[in-house]
């Protein structure tokens, strides 16, 4: 389904390189995203095509849509640092309440430096300009400092951001694992709805992070796994005030040894249920499993936080992974949302000894 309300020019720069360069990838096109919410119907797209994995996938953002988020994290290999970083094209930026503000563009920061936590919020944007090129794309939140570019192949990827954004430096991302979306590898005509009308993309489910950020004077520098996906709805996340589309789920992303693995745990308020694993090794997907998963959650008996997770996907003739998230640090407690990271302890099928490793996770209850 092409858009039709989406401006998209094919630059003459990219078509003289694709003359040159005969790559399949070559596609581009630029869309400008205005700074407020736009009247009449959003028309989303929820189904993958070949090229624009990363992009805009809406035709205008209105006052009800949830419109589109690109979010990014890493951690730390030794646990010590977590990042995440959120560019928001919405009206209500938010994975805790509806909000309605009338400027969509922004873009969030939390770091994590042991038991310090630093956030950073942007001015609103006065457009945001979204280069797709092949499997990849460019972002910029213009006058908030704040940009993301990810080479066409996906090959690597970097944040950036710079003043007037209060923390400053770059994340880069080097991808180590295959793009996908729920139940499938990065193919065309894939569903890529999560729950009705919530569509989601995961082009970068693990990579080799190096990050150099300037955090209130500090410079925070780590070396660990990094993260991207993308999530977008032409309806609103919350019916209204707290009342999410979600019943409940959980998230997480995390490296042991040689395995990169995501899951995706989903009650929604419909009564809609999806469980969805990934698990990739040396950049070959293993599995993307929608069926024999299952994400077992502890809690502290006293406290009722949660304290870990057992992950356990079956990937047919490939074994079956067990992988064990013990969470170390809460960075957001909100609202029912606790984000933070942990260890990740696993093995996959009858291998000896398990592998360890960290992991980044987000637990949602709307029963708080
Ligand atoms: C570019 O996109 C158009 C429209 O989606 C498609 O028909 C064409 O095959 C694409 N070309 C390349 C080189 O990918
Ligand atoms: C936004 O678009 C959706 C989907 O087309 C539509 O249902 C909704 O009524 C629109 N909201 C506004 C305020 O126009
Ligand atoms: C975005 O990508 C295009 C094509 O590769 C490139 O010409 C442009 O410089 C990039 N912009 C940024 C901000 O990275
Ligand atoms: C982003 O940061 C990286 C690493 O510092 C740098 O190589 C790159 O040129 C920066 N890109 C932009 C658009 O500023
Ligand atoms: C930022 O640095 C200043 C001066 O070193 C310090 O007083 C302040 O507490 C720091 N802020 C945070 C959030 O750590
Ligand atoms: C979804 O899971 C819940 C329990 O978590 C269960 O009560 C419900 O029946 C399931 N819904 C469907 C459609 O399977």
């Amino acid at each position: 389904m092409r858009l039709l309300a989406r401006v998209s020019i094919l630059l003459a720069s990219s078509l003289s390189l694709s003359a040159t360069t005969l790559n399949i990838l070559s596609n581009s096109s630029v869309v400008i995203i205005p700074p407020t919410v736009s009247n009449g119907p959003t028309r989303a797209e929820y189904m993958s095509s070949a090229h624009g994995l990363d992009g805009f996938k809406l035709s205008n953002i209105n006052s009800t849509a949830f419109g589109e988020l690109w979010f990014f994290d890493a951690v730390s290999d030794d646990g010590r640092y977590w990042v995440v970083a959120s560019f928001w094209a919405s009206p209500s930026p938010s994975l805790t309440m509806q909000l309605r503000n009338e400027k969509i563009l922004s873009v969030q920061m939390v770091v994590r430096v042991d038991d310090d936590i630093y956030s950073a919020n942007s001015v609103f944007a006065e457009a945001a300009q979204i280069f797709t090129h092949g499997k990849g794309m460019n972002g910029t939140w213009k006058g908030t400092g704040s940009s993301f570019s990810g080479s066409e192949d996906l090959s690597t990827y970097s944040i950036n951001f710079s003043s007037p954004f209060e923390i400053t430096g770059s994340i880069l991302m080097e991808p180590v694992a295959p793009a996908h979306y729920k139940c499938s590898s990065d193919e065309v005509g894939i569903d890529t709805q999560i729950l009705p009308e919530l569509g989601w993309a995961n082009p970068i489910p693990d990579a080799q992070a190096t990050v150099a950020l300037k955090v209130n004077g500090t410079d925070v520098k780590f070396k660990g796994i990094g993260y991207h996906d993308l999530t977008w709805s032409n309806t609103p996340l919350f019916r209204s005030g707290t009342d999410s589309v979600f019943r409940e789920y959980n998230w997480g992303h995390g490296r042991i040894g040689p395995y990169s693995i995501v899951w995706l745990v989903i009650a929604g308020s419909d009564g809609t249920n999806l469980t969805s694993g990934y698990v990739s090794k040396d950049g070959i997907i293993l599995g993307t499993p929608c069926s024999d998963v299952s994400v077992t959650l502890r809690f502290n008996p006293s406290t009722e936080q949660i304290q870990g997770s057992s992950v356990r996907m079956g990937l047919g003739d490939k074994g079956t992974i067990h992988a064990e998230l013990e969470v170390e640090k809460i960075v957001i407690n909100d609202a029912g949302v606790i984000s933070g990271s942990g260890r990740l302890r696993g093995v996959l099928g009858d291998e000896g000894s398990k592998h360890a490793g960290v992991a980044s996770f987000t637990y949602y209850n709307s029963v708080h």
